[in-house]
């Protein structure tokens, strides 16, 4: 690190808060009220750097609250290490207790931590990460402001059981919700399978969106390594709390910040690491939107090229059979990089939060359980990418390969002269609601080649985008032993769901993409090899559908409820592009390009 300056030739920003010569009455005010509960004027003035400790749990955060806890051992680090801890709430995400959807709030969360980061006397950052949003939100708004900044995971849930098998967050309840359905079990039988998957403290414990950030937060170098995977009540998980704490005052001192991390090659690596581990399909949108805030360029089709061809190495749940403890057990994120590193698929001189490269941290990390982390020879899959498709009906959305189950590929690619196209009526439904009151309406005639297709849930019209686009099969189907159908949407779908579906699109039809004019009974064509969806119509009636939505004012949508649908309904971008507020990634580096703030 002797390139960059240390604290002896850097002024720390929190002295222009504490001891700043130049206005020694602004000084008095900072300082009188950070002494009202028991901070010194000696400690306040030391030269010490002030470490916030941004608190992404809470009694509504459930799966984040055991930072609570963890934060006692941030403390205790950053004080040994000779800082100063400062902790306060991030506004929380719950993934699956806020309405309409969590991920109407990671861009709030995000523009909030901007402001705190940025307005307080913050020398450097912990980031309590761990529930899906938590964690594309505190690292956005790192790579926005740029001060020296870790993250932390608050580490999975221990594994679920129930009679001697595993049971997985979120993916058991799509599957007890087939079994109701199917009359395999009651309701009361339901919830208690539901139940079993959360037997602790911590985030979900299959591959699902937590896993899978709080993995690529340790790929792309923000996490001391070996840290993503630990379950969140082991001993080891306040290890690494404290040793969190110790080393983000180091680097304060030697002003390692997240542009020096979240490099290009850094975004490179996690891609791959993504499509090893199984990665939620929600990753390229959190991934995109950090990468726009850092200013470094990140495209949908950069996950086809770098990330469709990586092997499916983790054998977890929705892909898999294991779940978290499992995971770190068999050697966690180091394990997966290094079988990428034996292939030369890893940038082994992207520096990490540790001060070294993903290189050296990975260079002798062992697969210790080879059940649940397979070698790259060995793989549980071939190709565990996204495949990006595009055509007439958006001009992106995404599917993630891995998940394509034996009975889909029997289903709908039994074509051998076109063993990766299907074509089917498609089935149409406005939202979620929409959805639940029809799709067991014989009527729509729905059949095992149909492609159900949900739209009204993007960023625009849902608002936030929700994980509404898997959908089950009409229980007439069900019982006949088909469980899934093709499912496409503007919306997102739980990385917990082993669903086989099409996710994502952009624009959305609130964005008048073309989902907005497709028909039930319209004829489509999805051909997975050549990357194209398209319905079956002539130009001509696709321009006049077109013409005529446009006339009638375009897809209708809901009514604002609260302020900030309406404020972010009005600045948000598009899935592809990271759903970010457009204004906002125009601010680059705050502290650095701004300097800092007017005094109070
Ligand atoms: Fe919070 Fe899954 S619901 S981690
Ligand atoms: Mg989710």
């Amino acid at each position: 690190m002797s390139d960059r300056p240390n604290s002896s030739d850097k002024k720390l920003r929190s002295r222009a808060w504490f001891d700043n010569p130049d206005n020694p009455d602004m000084t008095a005010l900072y300082l009188e009220r950070y002494l009202n509960y028991g901070i010194s004027q000696d400690e306040l003035q030391s030269g010490k750097p002030i470490i916030g400790i941004a608190q992404t749990g809470s009694d509504l955060s459930p799966c984040n609250r055991h930072h609570m806890e963890l934060a006692k051992r941030v403390r205790d680090g950053v004080r040994e290490a000779g800082g100063i801890p400062l902790e306060f709430p991030v506004h929380p995400i719950q993934e699956t207790g806020k309405r309409p959807t969590a991920s109407l709030d990671r861009n709030l969360a995000y523009l909030g931590l901007v402001e705190l980061l940025y307005g307080y006397p913050l020398d450097g950052v912990v980031l309590t990460i761990g529930c899906d949003k938590t964690t594309p939100a505190c690292l956005m708004a790192a790579a926005t402001v740029n001060i020296p900044a870790i993250a932390l995971s608050v580490g999975p849930m221990l594994n679920g059981w129930f009679r001697g098998e595993r049971t997985g967050s979120g993916t058991i309840v799509w599957k007890a919700r087939e079994m109701m359905a199917a009359g395999e079990i009651d309701y009361a039988g339901f919830i208690k399978l539901v139940a079993s998957s959360a037997p602790s403290t911590g985030y979900c414990n299959t591959m699902g969106t937590a896993t899978t950030m709080n993995s690529l937060a340790e790929a792309l170098g923000m996490q001391l390594p070996g840290s993503a995977a630990i379950p969140a009540p082991y001993r080891d998980r306040q290890e690494v709390a404290w040793r969190t704490g110790l080393r983000i005052v180091d680097m304060v001192h030697e002003d390692l910040k997240p542009t020096d991390i979240m490099t290009r090659k850094a975004f490179e690596n996690a891609i791959r690491v993504n499509s090893a581990i199984g990665g939620s399909t929600n990753a390229p949108i959190h991934l995109n939107a950090i990468a726009r805030h850092l200013g470094v360029e990140l495209s949908i089709d950069d996950w086809q090229e770098l990330g469709e061809d990586i092997p499916l190495l983790v054998n977890l749940q929705p892909a898999g059979e294991y779940l978290g403890e499992d995971y770190y057990h068999a050697g966690g994120v180091p394990a997966v990089v290094n079988q990428l590193m034996g292939q030369g698929l890893i940038h082994e001189d992207a520096v990490t939060a540790n001060g070294k490269t993903i290189g050296e941290n990975c260079g002798n990390a062992e697969i210790e359980d080879d059940k649940v982390i397979k070698t790259f020879d060995n793989p549980m899959r071939p190709r565990a990418g996204f495949r990006v498709l595009k055509g007439n009906l958006f001009s992106s959305a995404i599917m993630k390969l891995s998940v394509i189950s034996d009975e889909f590929r029997m289903r709908y690619l039994q074509n051998p002269d076109d063993p990766m196209a299907f074509e089917g009526k498609a089935v149409v439904f406005d939202g979620p609601e929409d959805y639940h009151h029809r799709i067991d309406d014989p009527s729509l005639a729905i059949d095992e080649n149909s492609i159900l297709f949900m739209r009204g849930a993007g960023p625009i019209g849902y608002p936030g985008a929700a994980e509404v686009v898997n959908m089950r099969a009409p229980d007439y189907l069900i019982k006949k032993g088909v469980k899934s159908l093709a499912c496409v949407g503007d919306g997102r779908q739980s990385g917990t769901s082993g669903s086989p579906s099409i996710l994502n699109a952009s624009p959305e039809a609130a964005a008048g993409g073309g989902l907005a004019v497709l028909k039930t009974g319209d004829k489509v064509r999805i051909d997975l090899g050549k990357g194209t969806a398209d319905i079956l119509i002539s130009k001509e009636e696709l321009d006049e559908r077109h013409a005529a939505l446009e006339a009638a004012g375009g897809y209708p949508y809901p009514d604002h409820q609260t302020p900030w649908q309406e404020i972010q309904r009005g600045l948000v971008g598009q899935m592809e592009s990271g759903m970010c507020l457009e204004m906002a990634t125009s601010y680059r580096a705050v502290a650095q390009s701004k300097g800092l703030p007017r005094d109070n």
